[in-house]
């Protein structure tokens, strides 16, 4: 049986599949009457426990338009979610006979790799807590494309909250796999989080470095910090005396909403930054076009809205054919000559009783009846892993060893011996004692 592909994080497409569904994407624009012979007869079901007008809609219009029928559970407070039952279990039905693929929104980070976990179809991931938004990047990354006909090496600036938009960060991963350089301007206080400045840095290289921001006038001022990303790091050695990189001119300025609802300021709105005519006026943003996922508030003054560089609606509306790409290929309907990602990451169980994970909104938290846990070794020497649900990064005071029922300093020769199946991590020797584990004795 082939094997199911499920679209929860950007990094399940390769950068050549990306790039072969949005040539699919631009054919399908071309005329998007034209394809409903395409997925015929298959079945989409959308499962959103958060609201959405543009992710649910150009979804289902997608499936739509490619032949296929739509389940829609919008408000799943209506649904059996009500009265009890778990995400696990919810996928599971409805994965059985009612549809082909599953379109998920849920307020805790992780939701979608759990749910792909228990689903018989794929799933897709329309957006997990703060965690990630994939296909609103490949939305975004297809306008990159589209726009400046090409993706590697643009100069994207990323303002507001960078640190509870989904959308910031699967855009990021993306952004710096093509080579782009990354210009934050967080609102105060919203910067990207640490787990996403890890990852980076990690896996693609790119290093955060103190930009000098002042070119960029009214958008940055209000903003505390302000980083570039070259992903080249040899770039930085042409900085290294101050560590500060001008930022002299842009390609985009994707603008983010406050996500309120997450950080739980409901003012914050009244004071957030603002993208207008006069912010768009300074001389590195003269020919950068305007991007936001949408929706927004005030962000973006309605004064930009005529403005030919103002493309979030454009943006929104090429959600249709991109996505239409996306399903029919995790439907089987298109067959890409691309080759997929080499392997999927590895996921180890979590032995030791103990939700080691630090984020109290992580689906391992928040869903304790179909707990699943596992964790990602992210590196050896340190030790670190990672949540394998919402990747936020696990506290390790100590280790110990399944086997030998042992505990150890976490940087010690012992430690790095440890099978990744055998690790458990503890907070501190308290909590491994509690657990049964003994300190090893040389
Ligand atoms: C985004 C989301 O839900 O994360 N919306 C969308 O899908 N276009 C952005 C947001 O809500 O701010």
């Amino acid at each position: 049986m082939p094997r199911i592909r499920n679209l929860v994080s950007v990094d399940d497409l390769s950068t050549a599949e990306i790039l072969e569904l949005f040539q699919r994407a631009k054919e399908y624009a071309k005329d998007l009457r034209a394809w409903s012979n395409v997925c015929r007869g298959r079945i989409l079901a959308s499962l959103f426990y958060e609201p959405s007008t543009r992710t649910r809609l150009s979804f289902e219009s997608a499936m739509q338009r490619l032949g296929g029928g739509v389940l829609t559970a919008a408000e799943m407070s209506s649904s059996s979610a009500a009265k009890g039952e778990s995400l696990a279990d919810t996928v599971r039905v409805v994965s059985g006979a009612y549809a082909d693929l599953i379109v998920l929104r849920h307020p805790s980070e992780g939701a979608a790799r759990l749910a792909a976990e228990f689903a018989l179809v794929p799933v897709v991931n329309a957006g997990d807590g703060s965690h990630e938004h994939p296909t609103q990047t490949l939305c975004d990354l297809y306008t990159l494309w589209i726009e400046k006909g090409r993706l590697e090496g643009l100069d994207v600036v990323l303002a507001g909250d960078l640190r509870y938009s989904r959308t910031i960060h699967s855009f990021v991963y993306a952004l710096a796999r093509f080579g782009a350089n990354i210009v934050c301007v967080p609102h105060r206080g919203l910067e990207l989080p640490e787990y996403v400045v890890r990852r980076l840095r990690e896996e693609h290289g790119t290093e955060p470095v103190r930009a000098d921001a002042s070119d960029l006038g009214d958008l940055a001022r209000e903003s505390d910090a302000v980083y570039l990303t070259p992903n080249k790091p040899h770039q930085l050695s042409l900085f290294t005396d101050a560590r500060v990189l001008r930022v002299d001119r842009v390609d985009a300025v994707y603008m983010t909403r406050a996500q309120t609802e997450r950080h739980g300021d409901a003012d914050m709105a009244s004071r957030y930054m603002r993208l207008s005519q006069s912010a768009m006026s300074a001389a590195p943003l003269k020919e950068a076009i305007v991007m936001h996922p949408l929706p927004r508030r005030d962000e973006i003054a309605a004064d930009l809205d005529d403005d030919p560089r103002s493309l979030y609606f454009t943006q929104a509306a090429r959600g249709v054919p991109v996505r239409m790409a996306i399903l029919a290929m995790l439907l089987g309907c298109l067959e890409l000559s691309a080759e997929p990602v080499e392997h999927e990451e590895r996921l180890f169980p979590v032995e030791s009783g103990v939700n080691p994970c630090p984020n109290t909104n992580c689906i391992t938290h928040t869903e304790k009846r179909h707990q699943r846990l596992g964790y990602k070794l992210t590196s050896r020497d340190p030790l670190r892993a990672a949540c394998g649900y919402c990747a936020q990064e696990i506290p390790i005071g100590l280790v110990g060893c399944t086997t030998t029922r042992h505990f150890h300093p976490r940087d010690s020769a012992a430690a790095r011996k440890i099978r990744p199946d055998h690790l458990v991590f503890f907070r501190d020797e308290q909590q491994a004692l509690a657990l049964g584990f003994s300190a090893a004795t040389r």
